[in-house]
């Protein structure tokens, strides 16, 4: 692969050139960086931050997020985000969409986190997300607030309806933020239904008022776990109004298998939206990272091999063709659902890369390969050393037959 300037020039067996720089990548993967479409930056790394989170549980998270808010300074809540881009960086990941919350009259984090967008834009895509993660209508300021961090230039519209107090509220905020996105022409990202209560039927209301508003393909369902627990007849009802629609579906492994069914004995519920029936109705269907040490969730890595492999067993999905379709979710997909320009690596494209320590997707979602160069606009940012296990590792070369992952006409067969 050639690469000049901020683009790649040249892909093929051998390139007779003199080379700048040159990185050997023989028998490793080049992929496109890693994106993480759902991420809250405002909270990462406050871990213990004034405490943990005893019961494991969503709301008490929420709650334990109220007591930290008011304590917020610019200067944390920069320090821990640049920490956090600079993890990020090392395992590639170069393009993150996060939230930050508006319910707080001062808006000390969306300040923080816009001039945090702005220092990092030279190597890392960040865009914000105004969450009212208060409720839009539970909130007494939200609407305001949400309104003012947009006019700042927070670049989504975010929401979340299962929190409001009454499944009318929730739907009438649905409305409200869809008609926020469409009159200012933005992009919209819910929170939508990260519940385990089969009524919570929110993105029902989001796929219609996208379909009517034509919004769709700018407009992302992120978690929806409670369609774990629809019933069958209505999740088939529900699937190809989303279809329609064309929003993305943004579920994150991590969190969703530990929040989730927490108020279940035996049978225990999994925590995951239905992503095998999601893909074969056509939906685009992108996996997040969402929480690293935060009050959600006191682990994460910004690996988003790491998200891939939580969503091949959590979902599950070990078919050949779905395990390496979760690399794709942690990479073309997420810039989909983000509305990035085309990542893929191809004559003409940007030099935005990642050199892997694995010979193909799956591997690298099983090994959560090494990342050996991170590469944007053509400039190496990130280098580290192979692991020196390498060779048992991996096995023996083998060959692998390209039909392991060809799309399989049928998605659902996991
Ligand atoms: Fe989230």
């Amino acid at each position: 692969m050639g690469v000049q300037g901020r683009q790649i020039v040249d892909i093929a067996p051998r390139i007779d050139a003199a080379a700048h720089h040159e990185i050997d990548a023989t028998g490793r993967l080049a992929a496109p960086p890693f994106v993480d479409p759902h991420f809250h930056m405002d909270a990462t790394l406050s871990l213990g931050n004034p405490r943990l989170n005893v019961s494991g549980t969503l709301l008490e998270g929420i709650a334990l997020w109220g007591e930290l808010k008011p304590l917020l300074t610019p200067e944390a809540v920069m320090e821990r985000a640049l920490r956090y881009c600079d993890l990020a960086v090392s395992q590639g990941l170069l393009s993150i969409r996060s939230h930050v919350d508006v319910c707080d009259d001062n808006l000390t984090a969306v300040e923080a986190l816009i001039e945090v967008r702005k220092q990092v834009a030279p190597y890392i895509d960040l865009q914000l997300v105004a969450f009212p993660q208060d409720g839009l209508y539970r909130s007494a300021t939200a609407e305001a607030n949400l309104l003012r961090a947009l006019d700042m230039g927070v670049d989504v519209v975010g929401g979340i309806p299962h929190f409001e107090r009454t499944m009318e509220d929730g739907a009438r905020s649905v409305k409200r933020l869809c008609q926020i996105a469409a009159e200012r022409d933005l992009m919209l990202d819910l929170h939508c239904d990260e519940s385990d209560d089969p009524m919570s039927r929110h993105v029902e209301t989001l796929a219609a008022e996208s379909t009517r508003l034509g919004i769709g393909a700018r407009v992302v369902a992120s978690h929806v776990t409670a369609m774990h627990s629809y019933d069958n007849y209505y999740a088939t009802k529900l699937i190809p109004l989303i279809a329609e629609s064309g929003l993305s579906v943004v579920p994150n492994p991590l969190i969703n298998i530990t929040l989730q069914g927490r108020s279940d004995t035996y049978p225990r519920r999994r925590g995951l939206t239905r992503v095998p029936e999601l893909r074969a109705a056509g939906v685009n269907v992108a996996f997040g990272q969402d929480c690293t040490m935060d009050p959600w969730y006191s682990l994460g890595s910004a690996d988003m091999l790491e998200v891939a492999h939580m969503g091949v067993h959590a979902v599950p999905m070990t078919s050949r063709e779905a395990m390496a379709w979760t690399f794709t979710s942690v990479t073309e997909n997420g810039a989909r659902a983000m509305g990035l320009p085309d990542p893929t690596l191809r004559v003409g494209g940007p030099a935005n890369l990642v050199i892997l320590q694995a010979r193909d997707p799956i591997e690298a979602v099983r090994l959560k390969a090494t990342r050996l160069a991170v590469i944007k606009h053509g400039k190496v940012l990130s280098r580290t050393a192979p692991r020196e296990a390498a060779l048992s590792l991996v096995g023996r070369p083998t060959t692998l037959d390209p039909a392991d992952y060809a799309p399989v006409s049928s998605p659902t067969s996991n």
